[in-house]
């Protein structure tokens, strides 16, 4: 069902003026987060600019950075160096002119839909009857009209993100700033309210002069941006490369400039990085594998095997962004699972292809018991589940503490980075029957014989 969004109660806005005017620039941007010891950027150099009358998307993988660049263009943290720039002055706290639409929606559950629409202006010291127009106003526009007094939990999640939308616009920012807001939501609500916002933006009616889009999912960038600014997640979010896309609107999926545009996209994404070391860091040895330089991906044994077992069943290669159509998923995520067998041996990338190495098809090809062996021995070449491994020494009762781990670990990862990787870790050497871990004592311990 498509909502009619622009009921003809709406007053016309003045849509986006493209006079190029510079609304949000960021140089030499750094931001760094706690380690272990010290601070740790999650990213180095970022040199942005955002003019009137464009959308820009930030694409990135998981990690990349992309809501803390967010964060930091809307003055909700401040960038550790470089700065950042409102219509040419530094920020000093919030930027005054964004509003945000989350992921999640984040709207609070005991007030109405026209109560959370309202909020912004609230706490603008917008007086109550000049709030209730202007809410009427958004929630017209966003297609909510008719739901006005109904509770976020009576309303579906595409309703709900409408509600987010309408919060944001209702302030009428300059720049609308919005982290993976299609992301919570099925295909068809996503694919939806992607195509009213768009009609919006095109016909003028937007109450925004430009967008801010993060995502992780190529084709909505291509689908919906001016340009792409894609970062690159390792070791650290840098500016990968930046993506004009001038391709006419409304734009077609389904045509071939569109998918040459993803395709070129999606090479830039998955390549190698040119030169993201940060400023002051020496690069390791890349042929000797280190902790520091050998970050676990967030993908655990079911998912790598399910890929492994995928490309074997069609005859050991298989071409990565089609595969990831046919299963319906982003390519973004596909990758922690690449990622994952390539670390760990059992395929290599090439160019667009994701190729089995023989490892990977001996994985693949095994019964249950040998398959593991094979990921234990392949498992044990990867430094962080050798450290774990090699500290346990195999000695019955010996036990390692994440703690040591954690500073050893926080001295390159910030926090939570840490914490993915102690949770890969833990999946692949319980799986492996390398080592076991005991949550309540916060410590690995040597596998019980036998098992
Ligand atoms: N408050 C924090 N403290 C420590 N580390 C953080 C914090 N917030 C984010 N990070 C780390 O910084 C890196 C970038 O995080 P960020 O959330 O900006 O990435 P993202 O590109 O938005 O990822 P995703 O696609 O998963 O949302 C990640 O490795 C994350 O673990
Ligand atoms: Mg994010």
């Amino acid at each position: 069902m498509r909502f009619p969004f622009r009921s003809r109660a709406v007053e016309p806005v003045p849509g986006p003026d493209r006079d190029d005017e510079v609304l949000l620039e960021t140089v030499g941007l750094t931001k760094a987060y706690a380690g272990a010891a010290g601070e740790l950027p999650v990213l180095s150099g970022i040199d942005l600019t955002v003019r009137a009358g464009e959308i820009v998307a930030l694409l990135g993988r998981s990690g990349s950075g992309k809501s803390t660049l967010l964060r930091c263009l809307a003055g909700l943290i401040p960038p550790s160096s470089g700065t950042v720039r409102y219509r040419g002055t530094p920020l000093a706290g919030a930027n005054p002119g964004t509003a945000l639409v989350f992921q999640t929606f984040a709207l609070l559950p005991w007030l109405t839909v026209r109560q959370n629409v309202e909020l912004g202006l609230e706490a603008r010291g917008v007086p109550p009857r000049e709030r209730a127009r202007a809410a009427a106003q958004a929630v017209d526009l966003i297609g909510l009209a008719g739901f006005e007094s109904a509770y976020p939990k009576e309303l579906s999640g595409g309703m709900r993100q409408r509600v987010g939308f309408a919060r944001a616009l209702v302030v009428e920012p300059d720049v609308l700033m919005m982290d993976e807001p299609f992301s919570a939501l099925d295909v068809l609500t996503a694919e939806n309210l992607r195509g009213e916002l768009m009609e919006l933006w095109d016909s003028g009616q937007f109450p925004t002069r430009a967008v801010v889009l993060v995502t992780h999912n190529i084709e909505e960038a291509v689908l919906m941006a001016d340009r792409i600014v894609v970062l690159g997640a390792r070791p650290y979010g840098t500016i990968r490369e930046t993506v004009e896309v001038a391709l006419e609107r409304p734009r077609d999926r389904d045509s071939a400039p569109f998918d040459e545009l993803v395709d070129r996209v999606y090479r830039i994404m998955t390549g190698r990085p040119k030169d993201t070391r940060p400023p002051g860091r020496t690069d390791p040895d890349p042929d000797r594998r280190t902790v520091a330089g050998t970050p676990l991906p967030p993908a655990g044994v079911d998912g790598l095997s399910g890929l492994a077992e995928t490309i074997a069943h069609r005859g050991g290669s298989c071409d990565l962004a089609g595969l990831a159509d046919e299963l319906g998923l982003d390519i973004d995520d596909l990758l922690p699972q690449v990622d994952a067998l390539d670390l760990l041996g059992f395929a290599e990338v090439h160019g667009d292809d994701l190729l089995l190495t023989e490892a990977g098809a001996a994985y693949t090809g095994a019964d249950a018991q040998d398959s593991r062996a094979v990921f234990a021995a392949a498992a044990l070449e990867v430094p962080l589940i050798k450290l774990i491994a090699n500290s346990l020494g195999g000695r019955p009762g010996a036990t390692v503490r994440t703690g040591f781990l954690r500073d050893l670990l926080g001295r390159h990862y910030t926090v939570e980075q840490t914490d993915r990787q102690l949770e890969t870790a833990t999946d692949w050497g319980r799986y492996a029957g390398l080592f076991a871990y005991d949550a309540d004592r916060q410590e690995y311990r040597t596998e019980a014989p036998g098992r």
